[in-house]
């Protein structure tokens, strides 16, 4: 399906956006494996946290869905079930990696996979790790690299001290997963921070996990215990308001109760260094997670460099930052950002692609891309390549290019923000 989007003057008033994608599968899979009933206020209802609830229902655990709430009753560390079908995570590469994790150390067999895309991206940085701690783990192997459907068969682990060569917190959350049915202690080193969620709601839950400048070490506990959660909003989804509202004359917009996590935060530190009017308000810690009010303001931006250690806090933005630089005074830089390419799609190609169809200048390098900003695009057909995060940015390139643009295969948004299209003509 298709969606028209017409140029808006501007954008104006309060809103809030739906729960945080990464601490919702979190807050599912930490609650399924803790003694007690885990009540998630605010989960996010997108498809790919739908198919964190599946799989774990398909391993016996009872999951209640209302419209404000999800209720887990978690049957402790060791209280999942045999499957007895193959789990299938849809398109979410937080459920596949983080359970590959979980389901290494269980007393099981089980299988698991995912759609085309789910079988295209690496699988090696979560398999390598958690070989190294005693996993039996196959899977579709192509030279060094492997790929989904994995089939895992339940063995003793034991704790590792292992590097991270990419900055990923799933595979350092696959990690933890791992960690709390090993023996002996785990070390991570993370070379470049990435999303903390794992090691902030697993405390909470009770584990003894602790950081000590770069290194995670997790030490085993006898169980979890389960605790109610509050999502806030996904500053990932906060993030394409921000910058409509940044690039739209004459917008003025407060999103409230977003989560910023300073691991997730980059989004903000960029914008504002590019000239964008953001202020943050009401901060306060709910579940161990910071959580605050955004204020936007139209405001002209100028181009900039981003590279180096801030990548992680903003790599799911770089599509709608890819936005912003293209309406930006002068010549933005992104690099250091290959892992682009191993997204749901290649969000390298995917938004070159995209903003060169509204006449963006724009072009793709080896690790990220280099844009030299426009005062106007003009409306274009667009495509999603079946990848939410491109279908989002590419409607906000069309509120404020002029004319009316067509966003191809618009449905994929239903992953992470089903109601986004409702919020733009709300907005
Ligand atoms: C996520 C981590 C990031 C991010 C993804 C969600 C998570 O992936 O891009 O959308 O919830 O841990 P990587 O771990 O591959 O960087």
């Amino acid at each position: 399906m298709e969606k028209k989007i017409s140029h808006k003057s501007g954008i104006s008033g309060n809103l809030t956006v739906p729960g945080d994608k990464s601490i919702s599968h979190r807050a599912v899979m930490f609650g399924a494996i803790a003694k007690g009933d885990t009540k998630i206020n605010g989960f996010l209802n997108g498809a790919d946290c739908l198919s964190t609830i599946s799989c774990f229902r398909e391993m016996g655990i009872e999951i209640e869905i209302d419209s404000n709430s999800v209720t887990v009753h978690g049957n402790g560390l060791h209280g999942l079930k045999a499957p007895q079908n193959i789990l299938d995570v849809g398109n979410s590469g937080t459920t596949m990696r983080l359970l590959s994790g979980l389901l290494s150390g269980q007393n099981f067999t089980s299988q698991i996979t995912g759609d085309s895309s789910i079988q295209s991206r690496p699988m090696d940085r979560v398999c390598t790790p958690l070989k190294q701690m005693g996993a039996k783990i196959y899977g579709n192997a192509s030279g060094c690299k492997v790929f989904a459907p994995l089939k895992i068969c339940g063995a003793p682990l034991n704790g590792i001290c292992y590097t991270l060569p990419v900055a990923s917190a799933q595979v350092k959350s696959a990690i933890l997963l791992a960690s709390l049915y090993s023996k002996g202690k785990t070390e991570i080193i993370e070379p470049i921070p990435t999303r903390d969620h794992s090691e902030i709601m697993l405390n909470h839950f009770g584990a003894d996990i602790s950081r000590e400048h770069e290194k995670i070490i997790s030490r085993p506990v006898e169980e979890l215990h389960s605790r109610e959660i509050y999502v806030p909003g996904d500053i990932s989804s906060a993030a394409y308001f921000i910058v409509a509202a940044t690039i739209c004359k004459g917008s003025e917009i407060t999103i409230k109760n977003v989560g910023v996590n300073p691991t997730r935060t980059g989004v903000i530190t960029v914008l504002k260094n590019m000239g964008a009017n953001i202020s943050i308000s009401n901060e306060k810690t709910v579940c161990g997670e910071y959580v605050a009010d955004i204020h936007v303001k139209h405001s002209k931006l100028r181009g900039t460099t981003i590279g180096g250690k801030i990548i992680p806090t903003l790599i799911d933005e770089i599509p709608v930052l890819a936005v912003a630089a293209a309406f930006a005074k002068g010549k933005t830089i992104i690099k250091d950002a290959r892992e682009l390419k191993v997204k749901e799609s290649n969000r390298i190609k995917t938004v070159v692609c995209e903003l060169k169809k509204f006449g963006a200048n724009i072009e793709e390098t080896d690790d990220g891309m280099v844009i030299i900003g426009k005062e106007n695009l003009s409306g274009a057909r667009c495509e999603s390549h079946n990848d939410h995060r491109i279908a989002m940015s590419m409607a906000v390139a069309a509120l404020a290019a002029e004319g009316a643009s067509i966003i191809e295969n618009k449905e994929c948004v239903d992953i992470s923000f089903p109601e986004f299209f409702d919020y733009i003509e709300r907005l």
